[in-house]
């Protein structure tokens, strides 16, 4: 009889992770049409679970695992999609997987950013449609990150990331964050703000913190006002941050100017008055698609589980 463990992959894992799993455990993979009352079945018994962001971890699906579930490991470093004391109250570790995306991120992050203020959708739209007459000095006219003041809402290691990357467009960087940065201060230059004057200084606002109760609708109406007329507005974190009903008000309004999100609070769900709005480009969820990325957060899932299914300290707890 076997005495491997079980790892129930709530949906899919890459080869990478997959693989690195399946010679020490029996892997039970799910599918990526995830569900839920066929998970709440095949996680019976398991001794680790591998979540990703559409996947709720929470009591009752701890439950419906049972007493043997050791460690939650979720293919992503956001872990809003877990409950972190019901896991606790089970004596359930929870590991994320930081690092390996980061760069990933903070390049789609820029890629948005420059869509929006150089208003690339608009074109590209425009242009499958069969409505291009032909260059136009007049036509699409964006701005420049040169020179802009971009303000990072979180200075984690992406947003830190981003500060990085954003140094050769010639950028001023400000930042937002519960506590002061000095060695980034100090490298990228970047300068110390509270949230509203970022707001207020800010021509391109990227938000880079977690979705937490403290952070829900962080960017709400009020917030929204104090932005520039001509701003831009960028999210690659998680769509609870921006009141998504507030931004379609204030873009049909001007200010902000322009969004790029790649992120939304009920995910697949894009809301009907931002996607009517030429000014927003809307990306799905794709920050850390990058191969590199998903095979790197695929081996750090593994790598969790075996350490945690081993005996040991997980590598990377939440
Ligand atoms: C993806 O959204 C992540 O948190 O890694």
């Amino acid at each position: 009889m076997s005495a491997r463990h079980r790892v129930v992959v709530a949906r899919y894992l890459p080869a990478a992770g997959r693989e690195r799993l399946a010679e020490r455990f029996d892997v039970d993979e799910g599918t990526a049409a995830l569900d839920r009352a066929e998970l709440m079945r095949r996680v019976a018994g398991a001794d680790a679970l591998v979540a990703d962001p559409t996947v709720a971890v929470d009591a009752d699906l701890l439950d419906a695992a049972g007493p043997r579930l050791r460690v939650v490991a979720n293919f992503a470093v956001g872990y809003d999609n877990v409950d972190v004391d019901a896991c606790r109250a089970r004596r359930v570790a929870v590991t994320n997987t930081p690092d390996v995306l980061t760069n990933a991120t903070a390049e789609l992050t820029v890629a948005l950013m420059l869509a929006a203020a150089r208003r690339l959708g608009e074109g590209e739209r425009l242009l499958r449609a069969g409505r291009w007459t032909g260059w136009e000095p007049g036509q699409l006219l964006g701005r420049e990150l040169s020179g802009a003041v971009v303000g990072i809402v979180g200075l984690g290691r992406i947003g830190t990331r981003v500060a990085e990357l954003l140094r050769g467009f010639g950028v001023e960087s400000l930042y937002a964050a519960r506590s002061r940065h000095l060695e980034a201060e100090e490298r990228l230059g970047a300068r110390h703000a509270t949230l509203e004057d970022l707001l207020a200084e800010s021509d391109v606002v990227t938000l880079h913190a977690p979705l937490t109760p403290e952070t829900r609708h962080l960017i709400d109406r009020d917030a929204l006002a104090r932005m520039k007329p001509g701003a831009v507005l960028v999210n690659t974190s998680r769509g609870g941050l921006v009141d998504a009903a507030a931004l379609a008000d204030a873009l049909a309004r001007g200010r902000p100017a322009a969004a790029a999100l790649d992120v939304y609070e009920e995910e697949p769900r894009v809301p009907e008055e931002l996607l009517a709005l030429e000014q927003v480009v809307l990306a799905p969820h794709m920050g850390s698609a990058t191969t590199a990325a998903r095979d790197g957060m695929a081996l750090l899932v593994a790598d969790n589980v075996i350490a945690v299914l081993g005996g040991g300290a997980p590598v990377t707890p939440v």
